[in-house]
């Protein structure tokens, strides 16, 4: 089978030398195409800047912005059987660059943000993807109930969700806990592992199903 993976922040440019990002690793995303590949399966990786080296025998696309992400994944996503979206996307970008680097001239700067384009919400309903969909889910709070919105808002086979309030697991650390939700109504959940055997049992449960 044919795997599409985001992962990664996204970075939103605000100037030549800053920009807006947030604490993702990629790790997770990365595991995720690592044990895709383990498992035979062919796998573009779309990644925002990160640390990591890339997975061997991945196809690597290295991307910056969530608009740059978007128009990556909407060339490939339709080669792909399934799509996992693990991608921090940042949610909004400067609506105007500054071309120049800003001075420190004021006591008081405003950045106006625009929204950017929802990348896994325009899967099905803009690129025309009917293969497998997975989406994840950062919460801090009603886990079950935001997951499940996401899934069906977003027309996902599954959702896998995280509790990024805790220090312990999720965003930059190399464990993690999850939560599949399906949408058949059937939920798994995944004990506290590195986040290479939560990949692992992430792949095998998607295909399974
Ligand atoms: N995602 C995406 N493009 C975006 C934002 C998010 O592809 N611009 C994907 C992420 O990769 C992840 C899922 O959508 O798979 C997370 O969605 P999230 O941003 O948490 O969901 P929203 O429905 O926008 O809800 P929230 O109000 O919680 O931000």
């Amino acid at each position: 089978m044919r795997f599409l993976i985001t992962a990664g922040p996204t970075r939103e440019p605000i100037d030549p030398v800053r920009y807006l990002s947030n604490r993702s690793s990629g790790k997770m995303g990365y595991a995720l195409a690592k044990a895709a590949r383990n498992a035979g399966h062919e796998v573009t990786l779309i990644s925002g800047p990160v640390s990591i080296p890339a997975p061997e025998s991945t196809d690597l696309v290295r991307v910056e912005t969530a608009v740059e992400m978007f128009d990556a994944v909407k060339i490939r996503i339709n080669e792909a059987d399934v799509a996992i979206f693990c991608a921090a996307v940042a949610d909004y970008r400067i609506k105007e660059i500054s071309a120049e680097k800003i001075k420190k001239n004021d006591e008081e700067v405003t950045l106006t943000l625009m929204q950017n384009p929802d990348i896994l919400g325009s899967a099905r309903s803009e690129f025309g993807f009917t293969g497998r969909l997975v989406g994840f889910a950062a919460e801090t709070e009603n886990v079950e109930a935001n997951a499940r919105g996401k899934l069906e808002r977003k027309g996902c086979d599954f959702v896998v969700a995280n509790d990024v309030s805790r220090r312990d697991i999720g965003f930059d650390r190399d464990a993690n806990e999850v939560i599949l939700f399906a949408a058949d109504g059937s939920t798994m959940r995944l004990d506290r592992a590195s986040k290479d055997e939560i990949a692992k049992a992430i792949i095998q449960h998607i295909l399974t199903r």
